[in-house]
Parts: C-alpha cells; sequence; structure tokens
C-alpha cells in the first residue's frame, strides 16, 4: 500500500468560508509587531540584559536572534499563511495539513493550550501597568517616601499584605476587570476593526512615548549633585558596557534564548494565528523581517535605553543591581514610580510610561487571545462576538486563583511550565512537523511562495538542522538546571505547596478541555463531511 503521509494533498475537511483578512500590507506588519511588543521589550529585556553581561549578553542574544528568532518567525508565518488556505487559523488544523496523522489535531491543541494560559497571568499584569498609569495622573503613589515602601505599595495592591496603601485586591480586581472588558471589545471587533485598527495606532503611539522618555533619559546628566557618580553616563556603561566573563557561563546563553522567544512571540502558537489572515499570495519574508527589526528596535533602542540607565541615575550602582536582581516588576513597578516623584513633569511621564506598557500589553494580551478566538470561529463557527464573549469570561474566570493565589507562587508556576519551557517545547514540535515531516523543500517552497525577497540558502540549512538541534540541546539544559528544580519544588516553602499543585492541576485541566474540544470539532466536521444527523 502507497502511504499518502503528508502535503498539500492531505484529506480535505472544511472549505474556509468567509475568513477574514488582514486589509492592508502595512497593517499585517503592525499588527505583528503589536503583537511582539510588549512588556517584554520595555521591562524583561532590560532586567535580562542587565543581569547577564550587559554588553555581552548581546552576542548570545544575536546569535539566538538569528539561528532562533528568524527562522522561527518565517517558519510560524509559513505554518500560518498555510493553514489560513484550508480555513484553519489556529495549529490543531494546521497541523492536520501537515501531518497526515490522527494525532497531528491533538499535538496541535499545545499551540491553543499555551497562548491561553499565558494570557490568564499576562493579561493581570498588563492591568498592572493600566492602574498605574491611573496612579501616576492622580498622584497616588507620589507621597510614597522610600523604595522598601514602594515594594509595599505593590505588594499590597497584588494583595500580598494589607497597609495604608490598599486593604485587599478590589483596586487590582477593578483595573482587571477594565482591562478584560477592553480586550473582550478588540477582539468582538475582529481583525480588521479590532486588532489591525488598534495595532496601526498603537504601535507608532508607543514608539512616539517611548522616543520622548529616552530623550528625557539621555538628558537627564547628574539629577543630583551630591552624588557625582550617579549619573545617565553611568547608567549606560552599567547596561551596556560588556562583561565578557558571563559567556561562560551557560545560563546566560538560556537567558538570551528565552529572551527572544518572549519578545519575538515565538513558539506561542500566536504569530501562526495572526498569519492565518494573509491570504495566499501575500508575502511572509520580507513582512516577517519587518516584524522582527520593529521588535528589535523598540526592545534594544528604545528598552535597553529607559529603565536601566535612569535607575542608576538616581540610586546608583548598587542599589540597581539589587533592583535587577528582584526582577522586571521591582524595576517597573517600584524603582520607576519614585524616580517620577523626582523628574520635572514626573506626575506626566509617569502617566505616560505605565500608558505605554499598557498599550504595548493589551496588544500583546490580545494576540495571546487571538487563537482561541480563531478555534473557537473557524472549527466551531461560532460567531465574533460569541467567541469574544466567551475568552473575555474564561479569561475573567480563571483570572480569580491567578489574582487570589498570587502570593503563592502561582503565577511563577504557570510562567515556568508555559512561557519558559512550554514555548521552546512547542517550537521543537512544529519545526520537525515543518521541516521534516512536511519536509524541507515543501516548507522551503511554502516560505518563499510570493516572496519580495530571496531568503538566503543558510537559513534553509539553519532551519533544517540548526534551530532544532540549537533547541533540543537547550531544552536539555534547561529541564536539567531547571526543570527538575521547578518539578521537585525545590526552593519553595511547604506552605506554598498547595498552590504550586493547584496551578499544575489548572493547567492539566485547560489543556484536557482543549483536546476534549479538538476531539469535537473534528467529529463535528466528520458528521458534516459525510452528512451524519447530530
Ligand atoms: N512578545 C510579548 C512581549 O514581549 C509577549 C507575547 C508573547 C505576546 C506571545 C504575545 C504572544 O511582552
Amino acid at each position: 500500500m502507497t502511504k499518502k503521509t503528508s502535503g498539500p494533498e492531505a484529506p480535505n475537511l472544511l472549505k474556509p468560508k468567509g475568513r477574514e483578512r488582514w486589509a492592508t500590507r502595512m497593517g499585517v506588519v503592525l499588527a505583528m509587531a503589536a503583537n511582539a511588543i510588549g512588556i517584554g521589550n520595555f521591562l524583561r529585556f532590560p532586567v535580562q540584559c542587565a543581569q547577564n553581561g550587559g554588553g555581552a549578553f548581546m552576542i548570545p542574544y544575536f546569535i539566538a536572534f538569528l539561528l532562533i528568532g528568524i527562522p522561527l518567525m518565517w517558519i510560524e508565518w509559513g505554518i500560518g499563511r498555510f493553514g489560513g488556505k484550508y480555513g484553519h487559523g489556529t495549529t490543531p488544523g494546521m497541523f492536520h495539513y501537515l501531518w497526515n496523522h490522527p494525532l497531528a489535531k491533538y499535538v496541535g491543541a499545545i499551540g491553543i493550550f499555551l497562548p491561553f494560559g499565558i494570557l490568564i497571568y499576562y493579561n493581570y499584569i498588563v492591568s498592572w501597568t493600566l492602574a498605574y498609569s491611573a496612579f501616576s495622573l492622580t498622584g497616588k503613589y507620589f507621597t510614597v517616601p522610600s523604595h522598601g515602601e514602594m515594594v509595599n505599595f505593590l505588594a499590597a495592591y497584588q494583595g500580598k499584605t494589607q497597609n495604608i496603601y490598599f486593604q485587599d485586591t478590589t483596586t487590582a480586581c477593578i483595573f482587571l476587570f477594565i482591562t478584560i472588558v477592553l480586550l473582550t471589545w478588540v477582539l468582538s471587533r475582529g481583525v480588521v476593526k479590532g486588532i489591525e485598527a488598534l495595532s496601526t495606532w498603537g504601535v507608532p503611539v508607543t514608539f512616539a512615548i517611548g522616543a520622548l522618555l529616552v530623550w528625557r533619559v539621555l538628558t537627564l546628566g547628574t539629577p543630583d549633585p551630591a552624588y557625582p557618580e550617579r549619573n545617565i553616563l553611568n547608567g549606560l556603561g552599567f547596561m551596556w558596557n560588556p562583561n565578557f566573563a558571563a559567556l561562560k557561563n551557560s545560563k546566560v546563553w538560556l537567558a538570551a534564548t528565552g529572551q527572544i522567544f518572549f519578545t519575538l512571540s515565538v513558539g506561542f502558537g500566536c504569530i501562526q494565528t495572526y498569519a492565518s489572515y494573509l491570504s495566499e499570495k501575500d508575502d511572509v519574508v520580507v513582512s516577517g523581517l519587518a516584524t522582527v527589526s520593529t521588535n528589535e528596535f523598540s526592545e534594544v533602542l528604545i528598552g535597553g535605553f529607559i529603565a536601566i540607565p535612569v535607575t542608576v541615575a538616581y540610586f546608583g550602582l548598587v542599589e540597581t543591581q539589587q533592583i535587577a536582581q528582584n526582577g522586571a516588576f521591582d524595576l517597573g513597578f517600584c524603582a520607576m514610580p519614585l524616580i517620577f516623584q523626582r523628574l520635572a513633569g514626573g506626575q506626566i511621564l509617569g502617566t505616560l510610561w505605565f500608558f505605554l506598557l499598557f498599550i504595548a500589553g493589551l496588544l500583546s494580551s490580545i494576540a495571546l487571545a487571538q487563537p482561541v478566538m480563531a478555534f473557537l470561529q473557524d472549527e466551531f463557527k461560532l460567531n465574533r462576538k460569541h467567541a469574544a464573549f466567551a475568552v473575555g469570561g474564561l479569561c475573567l474566570f480563571l483570572s480569580v486563583p491567578v489574582v487570589v493565589f498570587l502570593k503563592h507562587g502561582f503565577l511563577d508556576e504557570m510562567d515556568f511550565w508555559l512561557g519558559t519551557l512550554g514555548v521552546v517545547l512547542f517550537a521543537v514540535i512544529e519545526i520537525i512537523l515543518f521541516m521534516w515531516v512536511f519536509g524541507a523543500r515543501n516548507a522551503w517552497k511554502e516560505i518563499r511562495k510570493g516572496a519580495d525577497m530571496k531568503v538566503p540558502r543558510f537559513f534553509f540549512f539553519t532551519m533544517r538542522y540548526v534551530t532544532p538541534v540549537y533547541l533540543i540541546v537547550l531544552l536539555g539544559f534547561w529541564f536539567s538546571q531547571d526543570g527538575i528544580q521547578v518539578l521537585l519544588m525545590k526552593g519553595v516553602a511547604a506552605q506554598h505547596y498547595p498552590y504550586v499543585w493547584f496551578a499544575r492541576f489548572l493547567m492539566t485541566a485547560l489543556l484536557v478541555a482543549l483536546l476534549l474540544l479538538v476531539h469535537m470539532a473534528w467529529q463535528r466536521k466528520h458528521r458534516i463531511q459525510h452528512r451524519i444527523p447530530a
């Protein structure tokens, strides 16, 4: 028997009918850039860079960008446009056509599971930026006297403790609710009138605010003459002076690769969904490059020149080191507010800084929500408004444990499995399916279809061998260094165990639910194709 494995002639499901398409080429690139530009660019990147060798971090970062970031970006655009042709905006349908095997669709469920799981906590963080934008405008944190107190302010806002600033999470819940309502509203307006319209407006706004803040930071000089060493030049030096010794540490390489995944939104399933709204003849090569360039510009030249340098100028090297070690939230929500207290026009600048984070973050939340939207619309033929309400409602409901159990490490646990390990694992799976099962030549043809530029041959070899091998090695390292520790809950206080288990249970339940939905969707198609009454 000859076995037809895969390829474009794989079994036909339902023909695409009435799927939306991006309106303009500029719109696609801006929507994709808005997908990628997020809190990761302005808070996660500076912290990772400062903590992992400063300027030297850019070496593993750039290598990962070239060997993983760009290839995966093209692969995901390719897979997405390919799936869109058959009417599928999510990876179950896409994988079904890449790999003619009953399991393909279930493997593809991961590409909905990851973004939706991540949405639940990412969106909560986005809501903090909205709150802090409002607190800047009203001056709420302008009386908080010290860094220690600002940490308490944030902790009380998050419900980790109670104090004079906040007694419970009511305020946090209000801002979360507003954020989810906005998210639902944009989703309900659809791809062109919602996502594309907001991105066309939002990306330039983030660039404008970012440029203004960079200019303000670079012209700061020495804010306090009593501390001449606390100046902006030292700030830039702290962020960018290379410490090449750091390159001997494998953690630095892992961090750089992790940042590339996170910032470019690759490995999540989100790029594929956006690309499914392309038409068959649209270019993916130049557009994909335009997306990564826009993201890198905002990450390195804007994100890299605001938070860390300004913190050094106000707090000096020792304290900044400490803040960077505490992570992105300390930098963004504790150090930055104190700086706004001291800057002329700080209330306005603070409002703008957090608004920049909010717009960038909201557009990323939308990208995280769109796969499950597309799944409900494409596979269950839900109309857009109903799908948006379902997604918004579920997001609200599932946010409850994230809010209530934040102090027990619930968010961190989810972030490790989904946002750190999950995305790399998923990237390995999709690259094997596309470059090996579907076949390197088919894949290469798919990417180059309609391309406005020739892809250097170097990438053919890279996508086929280098990227998957690099990722598998990385995964091994990651698992042996961090994975086992996290799995066994090393370093987690005993009183947090039940919550960590609950986080794992919730993630498993979500995955099982999605597998069931995929199963139901395919049964439904089968019935429709063979005209079997339900
Ligand atoms: N790239 C986003 C950031 O830098 C995060 C994100 C990942 C958003 C995946 C959407 C999809 O913050």
